[in-house]
């Protein structure tokens, strides 16, 4: 890959083995809440309360957890090239303490908190920001409830515009851990390989968009990645 403009788009499967649950590999449920039931901006509106103790949870769960080989290979990778991206579908910060910079977080992240007046994102994730009580925000005059700054399903994706410059010049893409459900990210294999990129999947089973792929490693990211950045690096093909 030296020398190449390389891709890389993750997903949760990347940060199974740092101990955050994927969304459906065991029956998609976070503590007994269908996704659906509480990723959206209906139910924000209907039931702030549910969805905000549901991502306070999963924000307290991101001092429990920490990055796994996976992720420091791929910071790795990121060092040995000249021309890398790191795209993910991940709200979690496991790849920037994994030693990765520049993350494109195209859902969001759990780290930031959203302003419900300004639409300004802070960071906001010492003690006294994880109990179950609303925030406000530190941003206007009148300090307004701040939201997960998560994309909800039925929202628009962040950075899609940088994302797809991204794909459409790349000539490698790679794809770890993600099961191909959700578009655009389940796209964007489908247009790397239209510009005539080398497509690349690590991840436990085949995903959906399987057959998108000239390259496929199946098994444990945090298992196989390291020795694949390896052999990456010191090839030139
Ligand atoms: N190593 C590699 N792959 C793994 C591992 C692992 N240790 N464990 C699980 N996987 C694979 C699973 O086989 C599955 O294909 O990771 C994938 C996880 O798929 P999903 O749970 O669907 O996660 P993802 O593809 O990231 O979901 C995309 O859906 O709900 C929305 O916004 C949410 O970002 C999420 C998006």
């Amino acid at each position: 890959m030296q020398g190449k403009r390389v891709v890389v788009l993750t997903g949760a499967g990347i940060s199974a083995e740092s101990g955050i649950r994927t969304f459906r590999d065991d029956g998609g449920l976070w503590e007994n809440h269908r996704l659906e039931d509480v990723a959206t901006p209906e139910a924000w509106r209907a039931d702030p309360g549910l969805v905000w103790r549901f991502y306070q949870a999963r924000r307290r769960q991101l001092n429990e957890v920490k990055p796994n080989p996976a992720h420091e290979a791929l910071a790795q990778l990121a060092e040995g090239l000249d021309n890398f991206t790191l795209i993910t579908q991940n709200v979690d910060d496991l790849h920037e303490r994994g030693g990765s910079s520049d993350v494109v977080h195209m859902h969001g992240q759990l780290v930031t908190l959203r302003c419900e007046a300004s639409g300004r994102s802070e960071v906001r994730m010492s003690d006294s920001d994880l109990s179950d009580t609303f925030l406000r925000c530190s941003c206007c005059v009148e300090p307004a409830r701040l939201r997960p700054d998560i994309v909800w399903f039925g929202e628009m994706p962040m950075h899609m515009e940088a994302i797809y410059a991204a794909v459409d010049a790349c000539e490698v893409f790679v794809v770890v851990g993600s099961s191909g459900h959700v578009y655009p990210a389940a796209d964007l294999v489908h247009i790397a390989k239209a510009n005539g990129a080398r497509t690349v999947l690590v991840n436990a089973e085949a995903p959906l968009n399987v057959e998108a792929f000239d390259e496929v490693h199946l098994g444990k990211a945090g298992e196989l990645l390291p020795g694949l950045v390896e052999t990456w690096l010191s090839d030139n093909e």
